[in-house]
């Protein structure tokens, strides 16, 4: 899908640009917007009001073919009331938008809805917020199938018209397409079966992207972990014939000395449980245990694509959870890369295993901020359900600086968190009787617990962690990944580096 800005002024005038479409908004109790009325020559659109054939409610729509004029049809779009269009009403046009454009027996079309009309947002907010929903109508999960979907049909090719064509518009249409690139990088990943999308796969990804948009990129293979004794991480590859890897990706965007933000993403290509083998039912999904690395690798993309003027390093460690004569077992005492012991109480707790190290590994960049990423419990499903990542970080004055600076994101892109408490009272229950903690503190709280676990190795620098068990992807009939949190990230990172 090709997107392009152009202006309209007095000059040139909403009425006069040609194209095969163009979508325009309406509000609740029939007022048209004024892109609507510079097209409404002939009163054909309010005409079409006083019949009663659109009121302006949020989300609805109304083709109407125009013979004869520049713009061949005029799709009119429902904005809700005028004086509160908030942001579910935008984004809901907005969908409902892409839902005609992606049948419409055009392939161009203009956009040129009031971009500035949701209370307390602007222009760029909107084109932030538009792209990846008209992207998303194109997206296909059909890559190992012999007869594709529906093939993509519809409009390719949309050109918002805004009233000031600026190059800080021009700057957001770019910031928003690469956004929407890392989405469409993480959403493939995660689908991909996890006899294709190995360790090894996600190492040559992270290769390729490098190369394509400018990022230093390193993988350290068995021998060198070995070496840089990540005893916790190497326990969890122990049970595969899949060998492990574990990935750093560069991006050089701000001045040598700058600290970097560093994102540290969980990439369980497929967690079986291990030993402590998981339930069969629904193990499939299991494939999605490496959506933390595709948020990481799809981040790293846009913002290598955007050329973000801020130093950014994503480091994934990456491997599968298996079950065999080789595998850990429960009881087993292993040595962290911090020097730290573990009791590896259940296999399944694997993630935890592998970040520790991966947050050990960090510490010699001497960042700003460290935030990882991981489908680490399915306790945070129970607790916030599929709408909010749980966000834990230590409490005092900085962490809540950077807590509240990711919740912010989170409400900016519509990929929403919420906080979750790291508390002494819940690092009791890690304590195990023959090494310095356990790999799990029981049944209560096991999304606190896990992130009590990841906090004893992340004292040297400050530290958010992201659980997005329940955000990372879809079950049931719409079974697929959502490529969350990268909107909040990339919000983040841009805010931080622009902000
Ligand atoms: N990858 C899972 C977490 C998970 C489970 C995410 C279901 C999404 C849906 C993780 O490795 C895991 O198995 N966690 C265990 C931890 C437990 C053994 C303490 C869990 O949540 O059951
Ligand atoms: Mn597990
Ligand atoms: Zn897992």
């Amino acid at each position: 899908m090709d997107f392009s800005i152009k202006a309209f002024n007095t000059k040139n005038a909403i009425a006069e640009h040609k194209s095969s479409c163009i979508a325009v908004g309406i509000y609740e109790g029939g007022k048209l917007s004024a892109s609507a009325k510079a097209l409404d020559l002939k009163g054909v659109l309010t005409t079409a009001v006083k019949t009663g054939d659109i009121t302006g409610k949020a989300g609805t729509t109304l083709l109407v073919h125009r013979a004869g004029e520049a713009a061949k049809r005029v799709l009119l779009v429902g904005l809700g009331a005028e004086d509160a269009v908030s942001d579910r009403n935008f984004i809901s046009a907005i969908q409902s938008v892409s839902r005609v454009f992606s049948h419409l027996g055009a392939s161009d079309a203009m956009l040129a809805l009031p971009l500035d009309c949701v209370k307390g947002r602007d222009a760029h907010w909107a084109i932030r917020t538009l792209i990846p929903i008209l992207r998303e109508s194109v997206f296909r999960a059909d890559s190992l199938k012999s007869k594709k979907d529906d093939t993509p049909t519809g409009v390719r090719k949309i050109t918002l018209l805004v009233a000031e064509a600026n190059s800080a518009t021009r700057h957001t249409l770019k910031q928003a397409v690469a956004v929407a690139n890392g989405l469409d990088l993480a959403k493939t990943l995660g689908n991909l079966p996890p006899n294709i999308c190995t360790p090894t796969y996600l190492a040559t990804t992270a290769k390729q992207i490098a190369r394509e948009v400018g990022l230093g990129v390193e993988v350290l293979d068995r021998k060198q972990l070995e070496a840089l004794k990540m005893g916790s991480f190497l326990s969890v590859t122990n049970g595969s014939d899949q060998p492990p890897k574990f990935i750093i990706l560069k991006h050089q965007g701000g001045k040598a000395k700058d600290a970097p933000v560093v994102l540290v993403g969980k990439g369980i290509t497929f967690d079986t449980g291990g030993i402590s083998l998981k339930p069969g039912g629904g193990m499939d999904e299991m494939k999605y245990d490496m959506c933390g690395a595709a948020s990481v690798l799809g981040t790293m993309q846009a913002v290598g694509e955007m050329e973000l003027p801020l130093n950014v390093i994503g480091i994934i460690p990456a491997c599968e959870n298996m079950p065999s004569g080789s595998a850990t077992r429960p009881g087993d005492i292993v040595t962290s890369m911090s020097g730290q012991t573990i009791e590896i109480l259940n296999t399944d707790a694997e993630g935890r295993l592998i970040l520790c190290d991966a947050l050990t590994y960090a510490e010699r960049f001497k960042p700003a901020c460290v935030i990882d990423i991981a489908t680490l419990t399915g306790a945070c499903i129970t607790a916030l359900g599929h709408h909010n990542t749980g966000l834990f970080t230590r409490h005092d004055k900085a962490h809540d600086a950077l807590a509240d600076e990711l919740l912010a994101a989170g409400k900016y892109s519509h990929d929403t968190a919420w906080r979750m408490p790291i508390e002494e009272a819940y690092n009791e229950q890690l304590k195990s009787n023959f090494a310095d903690m356990a790999n799990i503190g029981g049944p209560p709280a096991g999304s606190i617990t896990a992130a009590c676990f990841l906090e004893r190795y992340t004292r040297k620098y400050t530290w958010a962690h992201l659980d997005i068990a329940g955000t990372a992807w879809k079950s049931g009939g719409a079974k697929g990944s959502t490529g969350r949190p990268i909107p909040m990230l990339t919000t983040f990172l841009i805010d931080r580096a622009e902000g």
